[in-house]
């Protein structure tokens, strides 16, 4: 079993324990936080370590690392730590869920995490530091950069190109061949059907909601 150190305490870091406790080659050995954020000495069972004397504790050399961190500050607050974890000689691991679809025809980067049910085509780069939540499907040829995060069921057409730094709602629809621009957030439910601009921010309008109540409605009654 490889050994892994998980950066972060939070939920996702916790979905990660899971997931890689049934269903991948590794063993989570421990958690690891900045000092000034540690409030408990055990997550799920497991020692919380500062991060500052993890190379003492769980050297690189005998343990790998994975990065737990969601989408603050459009990504870079991941995108930072990964780094760090890189310079102190850390190998970061990629997990590949066993009930998403992929075809091997594909390049993705270090601390990757690829939950279920992701229909990930021939020909699809990934880059370093992704999280692809549950259900996407990314079409052929398509790039996704460095540092992104996709929600859950974005439709990615083919030979798309997602610039790195990018937040992609639930529910988001992307033409083929378009290009999503750096550090864009894409909101839940829009439809990207021409380029965006850089640090663009793309929000769907939210249903309206009805003047007559759901006890009124007729069908309902
Ligand atoms: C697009 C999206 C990110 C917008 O976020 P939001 O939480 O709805 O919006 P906020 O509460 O941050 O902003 C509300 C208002 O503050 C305004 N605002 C935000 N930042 C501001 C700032 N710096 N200065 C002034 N106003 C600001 C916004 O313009 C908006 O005003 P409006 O309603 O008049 O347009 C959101 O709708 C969305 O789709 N999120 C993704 C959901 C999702 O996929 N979740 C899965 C997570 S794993």
């Amino acid at each position: 079993m490889k050994k892994v150190v998980v950066f972060g305490t939070s939920y996702f870091a916790r979905l990660v324990h899971v997931y890689l406790t049934k269903d991948s080659p590794y063993e989570v050995a421990a958690f690891t936080l900045n000092k000034e954020y540690i409030t408990e000495e055990k997550f799920r069972g497991l020692a919380v370590v500062p991060f500052e004397e993890l190379g003492n504790l769980y050297p690189p050399d005998e343990y790998s690392m994975f990065v737990a961190i969601g989408y603050k500050r459009v990504n870079k607050a991941r995108a930072e730590v990964y780094q760090t974890c890189k310079d102190k000689g850390y190998e970061l691991i990629t997990y590949i869920n066993s009930k998403a679809t992929l075809w091997g025809e594909n390049e993705i980067g270090d601390n990757c995490f690829i939950f279920e049910n992701n229909v990930i085509q021939p020909f699809v780069n990934i880059g370093n530091n992704c999280i692809i939540w549950s259900g996407n499907h990314i079409g052929h040829d398509t790039t996704i950069g460095d540092h992104c995060f996709i929600a859950s069921h974005a439709v990615i057409s083919g030979n798309v190109t997602v610039g790195p730094y990018c937040f992609i709602g639930v529910n988001s629809t992307f033409r083929d061949a378009v290009k999503v621009a750096p550090e864009c957030v894409i909101g839940a439910g829009a439809m990207i059907l021409k380029d965006t601009q850089e640090q663009g921010v793309y929000a769907a309008k939210n249903t309206e909601i009805h003047p007559i109540s759901s006890s009124e409605w007729r069908s309902f009654k």
